[in-house]
């Protein structure tokens, strides 16, 4: 290990002295400061209240930073929000975590902290299929839509697996490609041999040298991608993705805040909306429309889990001008165990996605049947 690496170590681990032991404990996913004398954890899903606490505000200011100035970044009076990951340093605490901060009086209730460990056990397509985050097939059709290079959004809350699904899906992407990635702030954790990277980055403190999404994005369209990954669209880059979609970058993806397949096209488009650019609403939906051709849904559960509850085709738009967004797989209905936990997960719909003769084509063995509806047992 590099003597800057060791400093960094010694330097992350004293600002974050008091919640040492939950960054260091492997079944916290989430360390949650709001203000110095409350401080939960996120364990399997649950929050957690624990006894720990900052010696007062001051401190954990001078916490927060530390932890910006050691990644190059700023929070302060003029710039009260952080979001900012952690460089990947073995035995570091923390040790690539993302961290978001905001400073009061924006926040009431002193410095909050949300410090999302990074999970070195990489979580698998095994592991979705045995935690009931999707069944084999429905996980096969996702990795179908892959090899087949569908443009594709993964929706969700936060928190609910977005980068997780959508390094999975990355790495499902066949050999032989060219991948720009871009981010806020790197977060997916992709196996491919042909990828490239892009990070944002804030402006100084002159406001200048800032390069945003949208930037980046511009950027990739001339450096040769097959495919481009936007891991969150958050802003007015909405429309360049959709573009990029529409002009030859089969298989682009990106992740969406929304809580349904609906809700998602419709918040793409009004973020698209967003930016200078002059284009009628008419012209946006169709755009948008023929960009995205699949929408995955993620959602965290009550019990703490998280389940894939909508795999959805758009079909374009009908005479009133609005999305069709058809689920060709779903959850119906969830059943609670006497242990909290909720059984049950997504089935097909019946409905066939448009483009079935394309998996026949290509020989991919997924045979009409399995987008039937299962029979139900009566009792
Ligand atoms: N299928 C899953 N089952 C259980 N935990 C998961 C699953 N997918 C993700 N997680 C965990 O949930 C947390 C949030 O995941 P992440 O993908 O970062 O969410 P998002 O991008 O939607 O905010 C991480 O700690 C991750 O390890
Ligand atoms: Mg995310």
């Amino acid at each position: 290990m590099s003597s800057d690496n060791n400093n960094f170590k010694e330097v992350i681990e004293r600002a974050l002295g008091p919640v040492q032991e939950f960054l260091n404990d492997p079944g916290v996913s989430e360390v949650l400061i709001n203000g110095p004398d409350q401080i939960f954890v996120e364990r399997r899903g649950k929050l957690e209240l624990t006894n720990a606490k900052f010696p007062d505000e001051d401190n954990l200011q001078a916490a927060i930073n530390t932890i910006a100035q050691s990644v190059g970044r700023r929070i302060n009076k003029d710039e009260p929000r952080l979001d900012a990951r952690l460089p990947i340093i073995e035995g570091s605490p923390a040790s690539g975590s993302r961290i978001a901060a905001v400073l009061p009086p924006i926040s009431r209730q002193g410095t909050v902290i949300s410090i999302r460990k990074f999970t070195a056990s990489k979580i698998t397509p095994a592991d979705y299929i045995k935690y009931g985050t999707i069944t084999p097939d429905a996980w096969m059709f996702i990795d179908l839509c892959m090899f087949l290079g569908k443009n594709l959004i993964v929706s969700g809350g936060t928190g609910s697996g977005k980068t997780t699904l959508l390094s999975l899906m990355c790495s499902r992407i066949p050999k032989g490609q060219r991948v720009l990635i871009i981010e806020d702030s790197s977060e997916l954790q992709v196996e491919y041999e042909h990828v490239v990277r892009f990070e944002t980055r804030q402006a100084d403190l002159m406001g200048k040298g800032e390069v945003t999404i949208k930037d980046l994005l511009k950027s990739a369209l001339r450096l040769r991608p097959d495919r481009i990954i936007v891991g969150e669209v958050r802003s007015s880059e909405a429309l360049e993705l959709i573009s990029a979609m529409n002009t030859g970058h089969k298989g682009s993806m990106g992740t969406v805040h929304a809580n349904t397949p609906e809700d998602a096209i419709i918040r793409l488009e009004a973020l698209a909306a967003g930016g200078d650019a002059k284009i009628s609403e008419k012209a946006l939906t169709s755009q948008v429309a023929s960009a995205i051709e699949i929408i995955v849904q993620i959602s965290r559960y009550g019990d703490g889990s998280r389940k894939i509850g909508a795999i959805s085709e758009v079909r374009g738009i009908d005479e009133k001008g609005k999305y069709i967004v058809v689920p060709i797989f779903e959850i119906k209905a969830l059943k609670r165990l006497p242990n909290g936990m909720l059984e049950g997960g997504i089935e097909p719909t019946g409905n066939i996605p448009s483009f079935y003769q394309e998996i026949v084509d290509n020989k991919i063995n997924f045979p009409l049947t399995k987008f039937q509806k299962p029979l139900k047992v009566a009792g």
